[in-house]
């Protein structure tokens, strides 16, 4: 199987760098084949623009910097985000890299019933990072929040499986709560 991560952090130290490397050591024990986009290395532009939407409307080419991406999803079976919570919402740069790529004609379209995914077979895992603990952001919704957003409103909605988790107080929590989690990363692949 191919898998792909999509790693969102500067900071090689963070706690969401240490997820991303537990899901490329499982995968390859696995037997699997994994590529990693690093965001922040990649120095992505997050901005949407003219030149995208001649590209998603009006049939202008895929502009390169998009068409590696492309190929990268078309290439994955699986893919995983791993990303910290800022403001309750993902990182900029990740958001900006749903908008420009998984555009209109490539990662969904319209039919006479209404949108139609079409990165079908793909399952996606998400690993949100929070600072405030699990059961404080299950009790006020915000885990259902994030649920529905990234998979009614992003993933499912272009077709694929996709199932989010959350690991919670990760800035104040202990090694061994951060540990738990990295041990339980494996339980989520096969
Ligand atoms: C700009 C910014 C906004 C943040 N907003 C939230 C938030 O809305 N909810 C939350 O639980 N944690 C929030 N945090 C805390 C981060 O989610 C937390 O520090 C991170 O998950 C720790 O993982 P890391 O070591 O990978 O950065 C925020 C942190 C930053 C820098």
């Amino acid at each position: 199987m191919k898998h792909l991560i999509v790693y969102t952090h500067f900071n090689p130290e963070s706690f969401t760098k240490s997820v991303v490397t537990e899901i490329e050591r499982v995968n390859l024990e696995n037997g699997h084949d994994v590529i990693v986009i690093d965001l922040y290395k990649d120095g992505f532009n997050p901005v949407l623009d003219q030149k995208d939407i001649g590209y998603m409307y009006q049939g202008e080419p895929v502009p390169e910097e998009i068409q590696k991406y492309h190929d990268l999803i078309n290439w994955a079976d699986h893919i995983s985000f791993v990303y910290p919570l800022w403001w309750a919402q993902m990182p900029a740069i990740l958001k900006g890299f749903i908008d420009r790529v998984f555009s209109n004609g490539y990662a969904f379209t319209y039919d006479e019933n209404g949108a139609v995914g079409l990165l079908t077979g793909k399952k996606v895992n998400v690993f949100i990072n929070t600072g405030a603990p699990n059961e404080y952001y299950t009790e006020i919704g915000m885990h259902k929040s994030l649920e529905q957003t990234n998979n009614d409103g992003i993933f499912e909605f272009c077709g694929m499986e996709s199932k989010t988790v959350f690991f919670g107080n990760v800035a104040m929590g202990t090694d061994e709560e951060r540990k738990a989690y990295l041990e339980s990363i494996k339980t989520y692949y096969s």
